[in-house]
């Protein structure tokens, strides 16, 4: 399968994605990787991989994701031959016309058991909030704001020292197993679906 990522930092998901493939445990190769933020290291972490990357060019709007960006984007990864494209830490609101190029074939990775704590900084709502537990969602992406058909998610506890920042960090340790998993298990959808035509 054919993977296109859209991420805005680290890339810390798409390493783990990568590293998956690598163990032979996804069967699947990443053809392109885009960023809104052309300093992010997920961009340096692809070239360094000698995957192709680009700059999604926002027009200077900070948070907003503009309709021409979309199409651009959309383009971009329809000409890399991108079959599922997932969102590893992209921190814009996905809508149409990207989402009609590609119809369930969008999934996003978040730092909560949705519906609780959709948005940025889930780890910090979660805190805020004083849960015991909290965890981690992959998800179809629609028009709502980290509202889609969940695919998987799982728990993590929240302890009584923890800080936003280790409360992240043991969530990430449970992303980069989870996410892997739940690619391959849309792909075993996605060729079932396939076969069934
Ligand atoms: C991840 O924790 C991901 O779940 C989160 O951003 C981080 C990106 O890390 N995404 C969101 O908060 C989206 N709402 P990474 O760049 O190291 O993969």
């Amino acid at each position: 399968m054919v993977l296109g990522i859209l991420g805005s930092g680290s890339g810390s998901n798409m390493q783990a994605i990568l590293d998956a493939i690598d163990a032979g445990t996804l069967d699947a190769r990443i053809a392109l990787v885009l960023s809104d933020n052309p300093d992010a290291f997920i961009l340096e972490r692809a070239r360094q991989r000698g995957i192709e990357t680009g700059v999604i060019d926002c027009g200077g709007f900070k948070t907003k994701f503009p309709e021409q960006a979309q199409a651009a984007t959309a383009a971009r990864l329809k000409a890399a031959g991108v079959e599922l494209v997932c969102l590893a830490g992209f921190l814009r609101l996905v809508k149409c016309p990207l989402l009609d190029a590609f119809p369930r074939r969008i999934i996003n990775i978040h730092p909560a058991l949705l519906p609780a704590f959709p948005g940025l900084e889930a780890w910090t709502q979660a805190l805020a909030a004083g849960v015991a537990e909290t965890g981690c969602t992959v998800h179809f992406v629609d028009e709502g704001m980290d509202t889609g058909p969940i695919i998987v998610q799982e728990a993590v506890p929240v302890l009584a020292d923890d800080t936003p920042a280790t409360l992240h960090a043991r969530i990430q340790v449970l992303e980069h197993r989870l996410y892997p998993e739940a690619i391959a298990r849309v792909n075993a959808e996605m060729l079932k679906t396939e076969t069934l035509k």
